[in-house]
């Protein structure tokens, strides 16, 4: 069974209550009836009658919950969780209002936050900036978490590296400024998720372009130090590094380059030490490798919320909710 056919199998275990905002999409709509057909999640979808009428027509909506946010009964409770959660922020009731009436993500968010829904998703028509604000400023981190961060499972077909061509990369999609503490915690936060969505022991490779001080620079000398921080926070993992992807994945490269490491080799858990080494990491194996690449998957949230492609295609947004829902169990 496949890495996503087996996340959807867990998320209809234990269905858990997912709202998507962007009515105005129609792979929303598509996404929604095929995520109520298969039971993958009870998929709350937020529109007025009017954008029902105009961006669902011909939708099946059986067994989906449509909730107008203009008509909600629950909207003064979210005006009232919004102000007081960012009243210090300036927020008040009119522009609290305002606000969860101009991006419904905001609105998705109080639900959440309310206990109405257990998480959200969105991005097919929205940049991540815009996708995952909403969720720093209500949701936040959980508790000893400093900052958020993004995943992709990576699943290359035909490789043996990895745990049999499945890896976690991070930090792909949030973290545009790294120091040592951050991608330490980036480590600690991705081994969990790994062993949480693949189910097997992380082996996580802090990358950089050098191994083990094969070469000298500030740059190496924040991902050395990553790793010492990461190894006393995290104890229960194998944290390694810093070591080039080539001595994190293969064992006879391993074996010269970072001899006696217990994760070079074997690494599948892949820490690149930049926002840009980290995007364009995952792409070019997308591309290249015609892996299938999942996420943004958020880690550190106190709830889940995820983000999407703009180019994404229904069946993403399928495999994305049950992400999703299955974070939501764990929460
Ligand atoms: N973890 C936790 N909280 C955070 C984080 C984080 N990583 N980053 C920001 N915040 C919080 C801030 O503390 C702040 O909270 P406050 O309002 O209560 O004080 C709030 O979020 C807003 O933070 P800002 O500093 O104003 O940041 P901004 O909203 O401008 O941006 C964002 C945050 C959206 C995450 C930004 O860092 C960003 O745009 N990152 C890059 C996203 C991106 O374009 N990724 C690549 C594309 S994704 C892809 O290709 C798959």
């Amino acid at each position: 069974m496949s890495f996503i056919d087996q996340i959807k199998e867990k998320a209809k275990a234990d269905r858990k209550r997912i709202v998507l905002p962007e009515y105005m999409d129609h792979r929303t709509w598509e996404a929604a009836e095929q995520i109520a057909k298969e039971g993958i999640a009870d998929v709350i979808l937020l529109a007025s009658p009017a954008q029902v009428e105009e961006y669902g027509k011909g939708a099946d909506l059986t067994g989906i919950t449509v909730i107008d946010p203009a008509t909600d009964p629950n909207r003064q409770k979210y005006i009232d969780k919004f102000v007081e959660l960012r009243a210090k922020k300036g927020v008040t009731p009119e522009i609290a209002d305002e606000q969860m009436k101009k991006d419904y993500m905001y609105y998705a968010c109080l639900m959440c936050k309310c206990g109405d829904a257990d998480g959200a998703v969105s991005g097919a028509c929205h940049s991540t900036g815009n996708t995952i604000r909403p969720a720093l400023q209500l949701l936040k981190t959980r508790p000893g978490v400093k900052s958020v961060s993004g995943f992709f499972i990576v699943d290359v077909p035909n490789c043996t590296y990895g745990e049999n061509g499945q890896f976690l990369f991070a930090d792909c999609a949030v973290n545009t400024d790294f120091d040592s503490a951050k991608l330490a915690e980036i480590a600690g936060l991705s081994a969990a998720s790994f062993q949480a969505f693949i189910g097997a022991e992380p082996k996580v490779a802090m990358l950089s372009y050098s191994t083990k001080g094969s070469a000298k620079h500030d740059d190496v000398t924040k991902v050395a130090d990553a790793v010492k921080i990461a190894n006393e926070t995290y104890p229960q993992y194998q944290i390694d590094g810093e070591l080039q992807l080539d001595a994190a994945l293969d064992p006879t490269v391993a074996a010269l380059k970072a001899p006696g490491s217990k994760v070079a080799g074997h690494a599948n858990t892949l820490i690149f030490p930049s926002l840009e080494a980290g995007n364009i990491g995952y792409k070019l194996v997308q591309r290249l490798a015609k892996a299938d690449a999942y996420g943004p998957v958020l880690q550190g949230l106190s709830m889940p919320v995820n983000d999407l492609s703009r180019g994404c295609s229904a069946a993403d947004i399928v495999g994305v909710v049950a992400l999703t829902a299955v974070q939501a169990q764990q929460v």
